[in-house]
């Protein structure tokens, strides 16, 4: 098996995975926090009525719907490798949004989409599932008009002991997991990848928030080169 089949087996895995739990996604106990993380995301790509924007991994599509709202004049997009998560998100557009609404199933390593489409990338809660990261930096920064802006929602495994141990256990549990990264590490894959402005706009732990019991927050704001991506 060639080093590309074993990360694309990796990618599906996930996809698989996440095909379980397309149908409840957004109605479990836990459903308010990812909306939460989803809507801190959104925020901070500080969208103007025309700009267009692309959730990657974008499950069953509450941040494509919340950002469409914001884009009036522009385009909310998804992508994600579950067909599952990709139904949903479909099923759930409603038709005043339908217009300006797009959702594809496709990887994240392989966004297809032109050169240029977006002037906004965020993602949320799926980062942790690529094998290349910086590969898929890359891609989200092809994908962004020079200058465009990307903001990543992760776990921070810095910021506590038990976001360490939750890493570890979902390596076993959940297929597809590849790892938290620290802040640190996540600094570094961005600046890797070539962007610029790299900002961690938001390190912190929360408790009883929004459904969880105990989270931690990492939210990241870079700029793709204003003359082209790297
Ligand atoms: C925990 S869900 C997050 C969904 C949503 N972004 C949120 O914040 O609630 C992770 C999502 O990432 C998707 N995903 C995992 N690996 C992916 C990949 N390589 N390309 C595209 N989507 C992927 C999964 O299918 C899943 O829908």
């Amino acid at each position: 098996m060639t080093p590309t089949s074993i990360l694309r087996e990796k990618e599906q895995a996930s996809g698989d995975f996440f095909d379980g739990w397309a149908e409840g996604y957004e109605d479990r106990r836990i459903s308010p926090w990812f909306q939460y993380t989803q809507t801190l995301a959104i925020d901070a790509l500080d969208l103007k009525p025309e700009s267009r924007a692309l959730d990657v991994g974008c499950g069953t599509g509450f941040g494509v719907r919340t950002m469409a709202l914001r884009v009036p004049d522009g385009r909310a997009c998804g992508i994600d490798i579950s067909p599952g998560m990709v139904e949903q998100a479909c099923r759930r557009i409603p038709p005043e949004l339908a217009g300006r609404v797009e959702i594809q199933h496709a990887n994240s390593a392989d966004i297809p989409y032109p050169d240029a489409t977006f002037t906004h990338v965020m993602c949320t809660n799926s980062f942790h599932h690529y094998p290349e990261p910086v590969a898929v930096l890359r891609e989200m920064q092809r994908v962004l008009v020079p200058g465009g802006r990307i903001v990543i929602f992760e776990n921070a495994p810095d910021l506590s002991l038990y976001t360490r141990l939750w890493d570890l256990a979902l390596r076993f549990y959940e297929t597809g997991h590849v790892k938290y990264y620290t802040s640190r590490e996540l600094r570094e894959i961005l600046e890797a990848a070539g962007l610029e402005q790299c900002e961690l706009l938001a390190l912190r732990n929360e408790f009883r928030s929004h459904g969880k019991l105990f989270a931690s927050i990492q939210l990241w704001s870079a700029r793709t080169p204003a003359r082209g991506a790297a």
